[in-house]
């Protein structure tokens, strides 16, 4: 079955309290939250004081996707903020001259899940050597930095790819696809084997979000094939 992280970048940042009651209420599976610093993307969002002051709000998992140019500087104040799991971007890591394995069990050695980010030029097989360290491997859907994209089709195809690599190997690590979704697109990104779908503005645009949390989850729930991907 797959999970649903609700996005909170695309909720009115004014009334975030209520927004994960929404999420909780519905509810989504995971909360994730974008931090972006103005710099790895364009858009500034919120660091984490903002997370920690949320996390005695939620008992859902915090799904914490770093969009940030040094994640090494970042990733422990996360970690004590109350994140669950926490994603860089891979990009980020080569681009401050680091590489993203020591980071990556640095995160795990706290406490939280790792996760690593690619955007939509990475190829996956950019992550075959870090796929051993990895807890979650995020398929950017769309280019990083704003919520309400289009989905990029070819991107879901580096999931199936992660997918396939990891029914293979036997590895156990979770692949989400994050932007662009919604429940239009569910059933072929439940197909292209994701294991959680990130969803921001399709929650946040719709009329009732709870509702429209419970029809996404119906739609993955009718788009996986039988039998077909991991758990
Ligand atoms: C985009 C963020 C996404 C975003 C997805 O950079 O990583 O998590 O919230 O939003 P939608 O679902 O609107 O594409
Ligand atoms: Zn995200």
């Amino acid at each position: 079955m797959v999970q649903v992280a609700s996005s909170l970048l695309s909720a009115d940042f004014g009334q975030l309290a209520q927004a994960l009651a929404t999420v909780e209420q519905a509810p989504a599976d995971l909360i994730h939250l974008d931090v972006m610093d103005g710099r790895f993307v364009g858009e500034i969002t919120f660091g984490a004081k903002l997370i920690a002051d949320l996390r005695p709000r939620s008992t859902l998992p915090f799904d914490v996707h770093l969009m940030v140019q040094e994640p090494a500087r970042h990733v422990e104040r996360f970690a004590e903020a109350g994140a669950d799991l926490i994603t860089v971007h891979l990009e980020a890591c080569r681009a401050a001259g680091g590489r993203a394995r020591p980071l990556l069990e640095a995160i795990r050695a706290g406490g939280a899940r790792a996760g690593i980010a690619i955007s939509p030029p990475t190829p996956a097989t950019a992550l075959e050597p870090l796929l051993d360290v990895i807890d979650l491997a995020l398929v950017m859907t769309v280019h990083p930095g704003a919520g309400g994209q289009r989905l990029i089709p070819s991107c879901l195809d580096k999931a199936r790819a992660l997918a396939g690599r990891r029914d293979r190997s036997g590895q156990a690590f979770l692949i989400s696809a994050d932007g662009g979704l919604h429940r239009g697109n569910a059933p072929a990104a439940a197909a292209a084997g994701i294991d959680i779908a990130v969803i921001g503005s399709a929650i946040w645009r719709a009329p009732i979000p709870v509702e429209e949390i419970r029809a996404i989850r119906a739609a993955f729930a009718a788009g996986r094939p039988a039998g077909g991907g991991a758990a």
